[in-house]
Parts: structure tokens; sequence; C-alpha cells
């Protein structure tokens, strides 16, 4: 074994600066913080070839000194803590003094501050000298990872760089709506925010993605002794299908928390049919000496120590804007406090084998059914197109092959259509009340998982995935193959996506980003692309149907070995006959 000896500090910094740059995007993340701790009421960013090439962070702060100036780049040259105190009473985003040593390591790193300029230039600090800005500060790093080759080849390309810098500027102007922040790229502006405050911005953030719409927006928020929460949310008639919009804020830093993701996901789970996700933004104004974010070089993680109260906070405000807005909107008693109807068992239906995919249910419990959605349409897709066409074609089929079911169907009538949501039928001595969207989407699961129709696409889908996914794409891109997703790699990180399950046309996108973040094992990849797919042709709660339709949907969901969604949910509610000759005091 070699002897031990002490590393040169230019090594010793390139390698401590890996923890903090990973990407132009962490280089941004710590020049905007910097810009927000100096008080800057406007903040512009430069970016040229995705931040790769250079990357410019002008602010009207405070500024720093010569003095100042000469220290700034030094490892752990901080003004922002001097004891271990202060760290439990953080009022900064920055605190480690490593950011600028890090960056200034493996970039050339240019200052402009108060009339002085200094260079760094991959750890070799010039003289200070007579500079530009005589207020406010300008920090412009060119050439990242120049010197570190192996550290750049795991760069993405300019355009995916650049997006990821879009994507945490944004991040940091949603935390500070007092700040106007303008972002350019290759000269060109891209996104400009004006001074304004937290609810105008958050609105304005969430309007960047083309599905929300802005008219349904709620706000909640909740007090509490040590803490403050505000969020802005959509209404539950406007949905996602994955978590990209839920956004946690804790003292105006973006953190990743699974268990408060969990939190907004499962209260507000009830409002939403599976598979959907609101878009919420949660900002958390914590006490700061309950939070701690020296966690991780890259502040992306806190710990929180009054966590589980936070928890119950956000239950309880978002159950309670939830219902409220059920007031608004149906002046009826809420359900926690009378029950709207009281369950009774699903029709006996005898179930052969049980379903093999989702979680097992116990067909005797009952689901609060997916709220009644407005009757405004969230999305105009082509699913009616698409589920009509699949519909028919399983009739057909049906007749050609004169399938017969052996299940046992009992009498019913149906009846109609409830909120554009619900499917009633009449059984002997209940009323049954079914989802029609969560229906619909496990019968098109059923028949996706048959059919396996194909819709090749005109001009192939190019995507670019990170490493991780593109080493587990290699290995595993039959997995999507195998129903009609056919992939080929065309270089390094790039992939290209040709065909798509013809049930998912025009939905490439959401197709794409799944595979953009599976990793995992097959069957469960594979069980959430089915209930991606399934999903977008299903008919929405919200969406009218003739008649026809709907009596083919409910005679088909008698079919059903058991009446669950792709998602392992119940879709079915039923009223005893008893219970409603009961309520109007007559006897059955
Ligand atoms: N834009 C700026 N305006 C004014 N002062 C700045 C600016 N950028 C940096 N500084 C000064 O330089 C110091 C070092 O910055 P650096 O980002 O390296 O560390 P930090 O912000 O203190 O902590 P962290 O490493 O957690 O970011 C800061 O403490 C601050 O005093
Ligand atoms: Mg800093």
């Amino acid at each position: 074994m070699a002897s031990i000896r002490q590393l040169d500090p230019i090594v010793a910094s390139r390698i401590a600066a890996g923890e903090v740059v990973e990407r132009p995007s962490s280089v941004l993340r710590e020049l905007m913080d910097n810009a927000i701790d100096a008080k800057a009421t406007k903040i512009s960013v430069y970016i040229e070839q995705g931040g790769i090439k250079s990357l410019t962070v002008i602010d009207n702060g405070s500024g720093m000194s010569a003095d100042d100036l000469e220290l700034a780049c030094k490892s752990h040259a901080t003004s922002k803590v001097s004891t271990l105190e202060d760290l439990f009473n953080l009022r900064t985003l920055g605190f480690r003094g490593e950011a600028l040593s890090s960056i200034s390591a493996c970039s050339r790193l240019t200052i402009n501050s108060n009339g002085n300029r200094i260079t760094v230039d991959n750890g070799v600090q010039s003289q200070v000298v007579p500079g530009g800005f005589e207020r406010g500060t300008s920090v412009c790093m060119e050439d990242l990872f120049e010197n570190i080759p192996a550290r750049k080849l795991f760069l993405k390309r300019p355009k995916s760089e650049a997006s990821e810098c879009k994507k945490t500027f944004v991040e940091k102007a949603l935390g500070f709506p007092e700040v106007e922040f303008l972002f350019f790229s290759e000269g060109e502006l891209i996104l400009h925010y004006e001074q304004s405050d937290r609810k105008t911005r958050a609105v304005r953030i969430m309007s960047q993605d083309k599905s929300f719409m802005p008219a349904k927006v709620l706000q909640m928020s909740y007090k509490g002794d040590n803490t403050e929460l505000l969020a802005i949310s959509s209404d539950p008639s406007c949905y996602k299908r994955d978590r990209a919009q839920i956004k946690i804020l804790v003292n105006n830093r973006i953190i990743d928390s699974y268990q408060l993701v969990q939190a907004i996901t499962s209260a507000y789970s009830a409002a939403l049919p599976g598979g959907a996700f609101p878009y919420f933004y949660l900002f958390i104004d914590d006490n700061p000496s309950l939070v701690d974010f020296n966690i991780h070089p890259t502040k992306r993680e806190c710990k929180i120590r009054n966590q589980s109260q936070i928890y119950g906070a956000i239950t309880i405000m978002i159950r309670q804007a939830l219902l409220k807005k059920e007031y608004e909107t149906d002046e009826r008693e809420p359900a926690s406090q009378k029950p709207l109807f009281e369950p009774s068992k699903q029709p006996e239906i005898i179930a052969e084998t049980p379903p093999h995919y989702g979680r097992s249910t116990d067909s005797s419990n009952t689901t609060r059914p997916a709220r009644p959605a407005s009757s405004s349409k969230p999305f105009a897709p082509s699913w009616f197109e698409n589920a009509k066409t699949i519909l028919a074609k399983t009739e057909q089929k049906r007749a050609a092959s004169e399938v017969s079911t052996t299940k046992i169907i009992p009498e019913y009538r149906y009846i109609g259509q409830a909120f554009n949501t619900f499917l009633i039928v009449e059984l002997k001595d209940s009323l049954m009340f079914i989802d029609q969207h969560a229906l619909h989407e496990r019968l098109l699961y059923d028949e996706i998982r048959a059919q396996k129709d194909v819709q090749r696409l005109m001009v192939p889908y190019s995507f670019e995935v990170d490493r991780s996914v593109d080493d587990y794409l290699l290995q595993n891109s039959i997995i999507y193959s195998d129903y009609g997703i056919e992939l080929t790699r065309k270089e390094p990180l790039l992939w290209e996506m040709a065909s798509i399950p013809a049930a998912c046309r025009k939905n490439e996108q959401e197709i794409v980003s799944y595979i953009q973040t599976q990793t995992g094992d097959i069957e469960s990849v594979q069980k959430g692309l089915f209930a991606i797919i399934a999903c977008h042709a299903a008919i929405k709660a919200g969406d009218e149907l003739d008649s026809v339709t709907a009596m083919q949907l409910v005679r088909r969901c008698f079919e059903l070995d058991r009446m669950v969604c792709p998602h392992g949910r119940d879709f079915t509610f039923s009223v005893s006959k008893e219970y409603l000759y009961r309520e109007v005091g007559r006897i059955v």
C-alpha cells in the first residue's frame, strides 16, 4: 500500500467541490442563493450552452468590499454564521462558506462587486483589481469542468442542462416572490417574474404547466405556535398523472421530502381519481431552530423536528379546504359529520380467480367515491374516440367468437348518470353507484393487456435519460417493447421512441416522462405503465355519457371478477333498499 501523504490543496478542493457542484444548475442554485442572501430585489441569470460554457448571475444586492472579495472564494469563508449556535437560527440560504470555493475549483470564476473584481481560474486566485458594478454583484462562471474531463463526461447535452437550470431558476423564484427574476438563455429572455406576492407568483409558475387552469386555484393556510403553512393548489377537477407539480418549500427553500409529499397526496386522494395528483405548492414557515439543513451539501434535504405536527397540520388543512369547497358547491353536510348513505354490501358476484394485479381489497369494504368533479373538463383528450374504438372492437370480438361469460350476473336496471361521474344501477335489494372513470380505466387496462395494439409515430420521439436509466434501458427495454413501446438507443443517454400503445396516442410525453424515471423491478414498471395508459384513454369523471355507452360499461362492470380499478381501489358503492325505505319511514 502507498504511504500516506497530504493531498495537494487544488486536488483536495476539486474533490470537495464534487459534493456541491454536480452540474451547471447546482452552480446556479448557489449563485442565486448568494444574491438572495445579499438582499437583492432584482436578479438576472444568463446561461450559454446550458450553463456549461458560461453562467452569470447579476444582482443589485449589498455587494462586497475589496477585503471580502479577497476572502469570498476561500474555503470555509462566510459572513453568514460565526458560531455553531448560528446554524440553529438560520435566516440565510448559505451557511457553509463552501459554494464559491467549490465552484472556483472546477471552473473560471470572475466576480465583480461594488467596484472591484477578482478572478479565480480553476483554484488559482488573482489579485483584487478595480472592476465594474458600482453597486451589486455579478458572478460569472465559465468552462465548467474543463480541467476535470471525467466529470464533464457526466454532464447532459446543453439543451437538457439548460432545462435543469431553468427548473432551478423557477424553484428559487417560487420561494422569493418579492424579488424580480429574469432568465436569459443564449441571449434570449426566456422567463421574467415581476415582484409580487406568494400566491401570484405560485399561480404564475403553475400556469407554465400546459394542463393547468388558473381559474381552478385553491388557497389554504394553517397557523400553529411554531409553524405557518400556506398552500396554493389546484381545484380537484384539475390534476396531473405524476407528482411533478407537488412542491414543498421549507423557509423558502425547495426540499425533497417523501413523507410530506405523502401527507399531501393522501389527504387529497379522496377528492381525486386513482393515479391522479394535485398541483400543490406548500410553503412551510417553520421556526428556524426546529429545522436543520446541514444534512446534505445540496441543501435539498432537511431535518424538521416538528415534522409529525406539520404532517397532521397538512392533513387537516387540506381536508378542511376540500370540505369547504364541497359546502360551496354542494351546500351539503360534510361527509365526516353525517354519512350521506349507509353503506351496504356489493351484490354478490362469484369471483373465480382473484385479480393478479393491484393490492387486494376486501369487497365488503366501501370506499368513499371520488368527489364529483365540476362539469368543466380539465382535459380535452381524444379519449372518447379511443375508448369507443376499443369498446366497439371488444363487442365485435365478443359477438364473433360468441364468448359467453361464466359470471353470474345479477338482475339489474341501469337508471342513469349522476353528476356526470356516477352510473346508477338498481339491483334487487340495493342501488349501486359506479365511478365511471375508474370502471372504464379498469376495462381499458384489461383491453390493453389483451390487445397490445400499437401506433407507430410519424416522427420518432427523442429523449434524454440520466446514466442510471440509460443502463436500465440497455438491459430492460424489452419490458416496453413487449407492450408496443419501441425504444432505440441513438447515442449514450439519448433514446428514441418509435411506437406507443394505440390507446395512448397523443400521450407520448407522459410515457416518456415515465420511462425517464423508472429503474425498478419489471413487474412494478409494467404495472405503472398500464395504469398510465388505461388512465389516459379512460372516460373522466365529469364527462357526459350517452346511455348506450353507459349501459355497455355497466354490463361489462358486472362481468368483472372484482370491481377494482387498476390502482386497486373499489370503484362501486351501494346503498341498501332497506336503508332507503327506513329513511322515509317505510317497511321493506
Ligand atoms: N452576490 C453576493 N453578494 C454579496 N456577497 C456575496 C455574494 N456572493 C457571495 N457573497 C459573500 O461571499 C461569501 C461566500 O459565499 P459562499 O457562497 O461561498 O458561502 P456562503 O453563502 O456563506 O455559504 P454556502 O457555502 O452555504 O453557500 C458569503 O458569505 C457572502 O458574504
Ligand atoms: Mg452561498
